[in-house]
């Protein structure tokens, strides 16, 4: 595909929607629709991904086997419930650079955040710091704030944020090299957004991971608007756990369960402490309705529940599309998107918005938030004419284009609307 520099006009848009290799897959998904029934322009994959056309023949089927068999389908349905997270196993650790030991689907986003602080969190009197970023995503913000609290220490004094400076949005990959060197012997765990939700920063989770370990900390990362969006070496960075949601960029559908990576060398470390639930246990012993627990080898040895069938179903048509599709050349194609958007965004020359998100493409994925220091009304204005984004105030005005559904005459076709909606 064409590289910048980018042309103007909407033909150009058509050129790069026809040799898009990837544009065949939005066929795969349902576009929401306008009141006059037209489809609308949908920027909001960072916040809630459409649905695949497939998901309903997995929901599907599982509905069917239920009707069919009732409790019999823990063992006899098509796709047997008992083992049935483990057909996502492979496909997750393949999106996110990981060893099929080290990633489980289970829970929600936050429930894995606190399992895995309360084995991983241990703070001494010496070592009790959390390094967060400043404007982390709030539920972040208050899970770390009630470990802290739930272990004795005062957020104000043993919650570290890292903040930009003075003037600027984002924070510089420098200052979280200096901080984590200057204070790193006090910090006991570091965790950070993969990319910021407000922002859409994306940051470097190679080096922090080696920064932090260097200096004995914990490492790990919220990965909500970083999986699917960008590619992910999780194993090889060395990350001690990491957790993400699957209802953004993986299009698993409202509410669908999260994802949990726990390191490999971790994987048999039966003495940590943690929280556990019978779906964790020993599978060979779990019907033997035991007193002890015995936690199976890696992530899945977090897990608490069984899992429910019908969120998985969804969640696996998705999956088999991000198969198809390769993170590869899904991150290649929304480079371009981004970068295109970008490129529209400032031919305009306008003064009523400027982007919050780093212009380096390195440094961040499919989102642009734009700040918009008159206020919400443009995003609303907006969402009634069909161009779904959404707003985080107090001047954010987010969007992305989603490789796996948008096109580049999506991209054209918004920023002409958003600017002539600022009008
Ligand atoms: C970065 C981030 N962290 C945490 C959450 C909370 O997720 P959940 O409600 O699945 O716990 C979200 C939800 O959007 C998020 O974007």
């Amino acid at each position: 595909m064409k590289i910048a520099p980018f042309q103007p006009g909407q033909e150009y848009a058509a050129q790069l929607d026809a040799e898009d290799p990837l544009a065949h897959f939005r066929e795969r998904f349902h576009i929401p629709t306008t009141k006059t029934g037209e489809e609308s322009i949908y920027l909001s994959g960072h916040s809630l991904g459409l649905q695949p056309k497939s998901a309903r023949a997995y929901l599907e089927q599982e509905l069917k086997d239920w009707a069919k068999l009732g409790v019999e389908g823990h063992l006899h349905a098509k796709n047997p419930w008992l083992t049935y997270h483990r057909l996502l196993t492979e496909q997750t650790a393949a999106l996110v650079g990981a060893e099929p030991v080290e990633v489980v689907v289970m829970n929600s986003l936050t429930v894995n955040l606190h399992l895995m602080m309360a084995s991983f969190y241990r703070p001494t009197p010496h070592r009790h710091k959390i390094l967060i970023e400043r404007g982390a995503f709030p539920s972040d913000q208050y899970a770390v704030n009630s470990q802290l609290l739930f272990h004795g220490y005062e957020p104000s004094r043993s919650l570290i944020e890292l903040v930009a400076r003075e003037g600027e949005s984002c924070i510089r990959d420098e200052d979280i090299g200096s901080l984590i060197d200057r204070d790193g012997d006090s910090i006991a765990l570091i965790l950070l957004g993969g990319v910021n939700y407000a922002t859409g920063q994306l940051f470097d989770l190679a080096e922090i991971t080696r920064a932090g370990q260097r200096k004995g900390c914990t490492v790990a990362f919220d990965l909500a608007h970083a999986v699917g969006n960008i590619p992910l070496r999780l194993h090889e960075w060395g990350a001690d756990f990491a957790v993400w949601c699957s209802y953004k960029y993986l299009n698993g559908g409202p509410g669908c369960n999260a994802g949990c990576f726990v390191h490999e060398r971790h994987a048999r470390a039966w003495d940590l402490p943690r929280y556990t639930g019978w779906w964790g246990h020993d599978e060979k012993a779990r019907f033997e309705m035991g007193p002890e627990f015995h936690p199976m080898e890696g992530a899945e040895g977090w897990q608490l529940s069984n899992p429910p069938i019908f969120a998985l179903a969804t969640l696996r048509a998705s999956m088999e599309i991000f198969s198809e599709a390769g993170m590869e050349r899904l991150r290649e194609k929304s480079r371009l998107l981004t970068a295109y958007m970008e490129f529209l965004l400032r031919e305009k020359k306008s003064e009523k918005y400027s982007i919050i998100t780093p212009l380096d493409p390195e440094r961040r994925g499919a989102q642009l938030s734009i700040r918009v220091p008159t206020g919400r009304g443009v995003c609303d204005r907006l969402i009634s004419q069909g161009v779904i984004g959404d707003w985080r105030e107090p001047d954010a005005y987010r969007v992305a284009p989603v490789p796996l559904y948008n096109s580049f005459h999506d991209v054209y076709s918004f920023v002409q609307r958003f600017s002539l909606a600022l009008s």
